[in-house]
């Protein structure tokens, strides 16, 4: 782009022009560009808004990439009241509701089917074309105002395109996580010892419930939107203003249809009854509504739902088979979860021999006994689970489950600590499934990387009294590893060469490798960014690790009782003294001198002469410190402009010095 003189046009331009080069790309997936280009014209721009905060277009490309944070979401009235669909599992209501449409509208009624999508509802508001603002759907006539986490979303145009839409209107539609983002969240909660999630509805709820929008944006939220709303609408049925939304910019799935009749509707629920796992996103049955809208005017709605519109939902794929036992396995964290053992049976097109049963409670809660016939469904869920037990085919002998008082491992009591589903093994140190998934997860490949040694290699290696604990990884021999069985020269000196090389791991993975209880890669990568080496980490106190983003009280807790435990600090001693990175190579800036020693920062606005990383970069490399919340204890609040003024009244109640941008920079001169 030429060198524009005049920074509000430059802004305006590279605005329109990363819109449209987006729109190409997420919606038709075109590449006007290169990566290069488009990286770069989007760096200008961020630059410049920098510079300029005030010139910042509200529909600008640099909101999709978050970073806001809301501390509490605003409630927010709907115009429109978001309502919900009454429900039908069967072809007869379906034929019903058809006749009750037809008795009230005549024999030319025309229905648009669509799919049912399950993911989150959501309300998107447009003012002369700009989005204004982003709302759950709440009780349906108030919901929570989350227009910074929606601008993430690339489905949902920031500014519609054309000109001719309505001064104002509102955009409907569903939001949802695509499974290949779910599976990899999931699989990273699982690293971390953290609960998984059930399934991508819950995970998109809870994505769009975060208070960091940058996180928001790292989870590729998809958005179908589905309906319009505005006052004396321009168009005359539903499927027009489908047509017209997706002209500016909208998603809406192309899964749609015209009904001419009952025979067509069911002809399509039919057809997609199957054709829907091909879909991104998960769905559950088919949505039928009047196309008319002056005849839905006429229908109407009741106290809850149109009478224009119904949901007919596909039965879960379920099956019967027998419960023939109950395995307890053993986790990293001493988790010890229950997974039913099925006669094998086929569901939605696999054979499924195990289930999740999840904890102890809902062993109970279902009333599960061995031998039980029980009905297994894959819903949204990638692992079956038990929905229910055929009550009427329990065999007369049938045994209850009883739940394990000790470890199936160790054989070591098990506990259950205060508000938790799930009983632990509290056998840390010495439960052979414990130590040896430590193990597993201190050699992975997001973690220290060692892919000469496999999960069998490191058994033989417990088993054998040599590996007890990852620093004795470090202390291996060749002499000790050629006397493992089938173990040749060639092998040994690949794993330990192979070791070797893990040493240069960055620290974040080093911390990540650990397996802190809580501390996944994400929140090893923020520890490691914010506190650059061991010592600051295990110094560290509450109040300063809650202070760092995304850190909450049960990561902080878990971190703070890791390096309570003696064995744990001699431990990560002898790590270090192995070698093995204790501190942030890229993020510890050079020291230039000790003035801010001992002084903590807070950062908030925007800079004329620095940004904030760079200015976070300053108070590091001059013996400072940067929170991010604002406390008594807090040396200073360093304010930009465009500052929140939540944080300037919080500083000011108390009575924190706020320094401006000039008095910092005359501080370390
Ligand atoms: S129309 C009053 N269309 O289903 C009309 N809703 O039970 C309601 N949903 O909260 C909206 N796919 O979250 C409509 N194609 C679709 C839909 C859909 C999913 C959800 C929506 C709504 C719920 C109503």
């Amino acid at each position: 782009m030429a060198a524009a003189q005049d920074p509000a046009l430059e802004i305006q331009e590279l605005t329109q022009r990363i819109n449209h080069l987006n729109y190409q790309y997420y919606q038709n997936s075109i590449s006007e560009v290169s990566d290069y280009e488009f990286d770069q014209m989007l760096k200008r721009l961020e630059a410049l808004e920098a510079q300029y905060p005030e010139l910042r277009l509200p529909h600008s490309p640099t909101q999709r990439v978050g970073g806001t944070i809301t501390k509490n979401f605003d409630t927010v009235y709907h115009k429109w009241p978001m309502l919900s669909l009454s429900n039908t599992y069967s072809e007869e209501e379906l034929r019903e509701f058809d006749k009750r449409v037809r008795k009230v509208v005549g024999d030319e009624v025309e229905y648009v089917c669509e799919q049912k999508f399950d993911g989150v509802a959501i309300s998107l508001t447009y003012e002369n074309g700009k989005f204004v603002q982003g709302a759950t759907r709440g009780d349906g006539t108030r919901g929570d105002n989350i227009t910074a986490n929606v601008r993430t979303i690339h489905d949902v145009p920031l500014q519609a395109h054309g000109k001719d839409y309505p001064d104002l209107f509102e955009v409907r539609g569903e939001v949802f996580m695509p499974l290949q983002v779910f599976e990899q969240l999931n699989a990273d909660r699982e690293e971390a010892g953290e609960q998984l999630l059930a399934n991508p509805r819950n995970a998109t709820s809870g994505t769009l419930k975060q208070q960091d929008s940058s996180v928001v944006a790292s989870r590729k939220l998809g958005c179908f939107s589905y309906s319009f709303h505005t006052d004396n609408s321009p168009f005359d049925t539903h499927s027009e203003s489908l047509q017209a939304i997706q002209k500016w910019g909208f998603k809406v799935s192309d899964t749609w249809r015209k009904c001419n009749s009952i025979e067509e509707v069911m002809a399509y629920i039919n057809e997609w009854e199957s054709k829907r796992f091909e879909l991104p996103i998960a769905t559950d049955g088919v949505v039928v509504k009047v196309n008319s809208y002056a005849l839905q005017e006429e229908l109407g709605f009741t106290a809850k739902s149109p009478r224009w519109a119904i949901a007919y939902k596909y039965a879960a794929m379920s099956a019967a088979t027998q419960l023939q036992g109950i395995q307890y396995q053993v986790g990293r964290t001493g988790a010890v979860t229950p997974v039913a053992l099925l006669e094998p049976v086929l569901l939605a097109g696999t054979v499924v021999k195990r289930a999740s049963v999840h904890n102890a409670n809902e062993i109970q809660r279902l009333d599960l006994r061995l031998g039980d016939t029980v009905f297994v469904e894959k819903g949204g869920e990638i692992i079956p689970k038990i929905t229910g037990v055929d009550f009427a085919k329990r065999p007369a002998d049938s045994l209850p489950i009883l739940y394990p008082s000790h470890c199936p491992a160790c054989r070591t009591e098990l506990i259950r600590p205060e508000g938790e589903v799930n009983f632990y093994c509290p056998n840390e140190k010495g439960c052979e499934p414990q130590i040896l998934s430590k193990l597993e997860h201190f050699i992975t490949r997001k973690a220290m990387n060692v892919d000469e040694l496999g999960p069998k290699t490191l058994e033989q290696l417990y088993r054998v009294g040599f590996v007890r604990n990852a620093a004795d990884l470090y202390d291996l021999t060749f002499e000790q590893l050629v006397q493992l069985e089938r173990m040749g020269e060639k092998s040994a000196n690949n794993i330990l060469r192979s070791l070797e090389k893990s040493k240069e791991t960055p620290y974040d993975r080093v911390l990540f490798a650990l397996g802190i209880r809580f501390v996944g890669s994400t929140v090893a990568k923020k520890l490691a960014e914010q506190l650059p080496d061991l010592e600051a980490l295990r110094g560290a106190t509450y109040e300063e690790l809650t202070a760092i983003n995304e850190i909450g009280g049960r990561i902080a807790n878990s971190i703070l009782e890791y390096f309570q435990d003696p064995d744990h600090v001699q431990l990560v001693e002898r790590l270090k003294a192995a070698g093995l990175k204790f501190k942030s190579e890229n993020t510890a800036p050079d020291i230039q001198s000790d003035k801010l020693e001992g002084q903590t920062f807070v950062i908030s606005g925007v800079f004329q002469s620095v940004s904030r990383e760079e200015l976070q970069q300053l108070i590091i490399s001059h013996g400072g410190k940067v929170v991010s919340s604002i406390s008594k204890k807090l040396s200073y609040l360093v304010a930009g402009d465009k500052m929140g003024p939540s944080k300037l009244e919080k500083a000011e109640k108390l009575g924190v010095k706020l320094l401006s941008e000039d008095e910092f920079m005359a501080m370390i001169s």
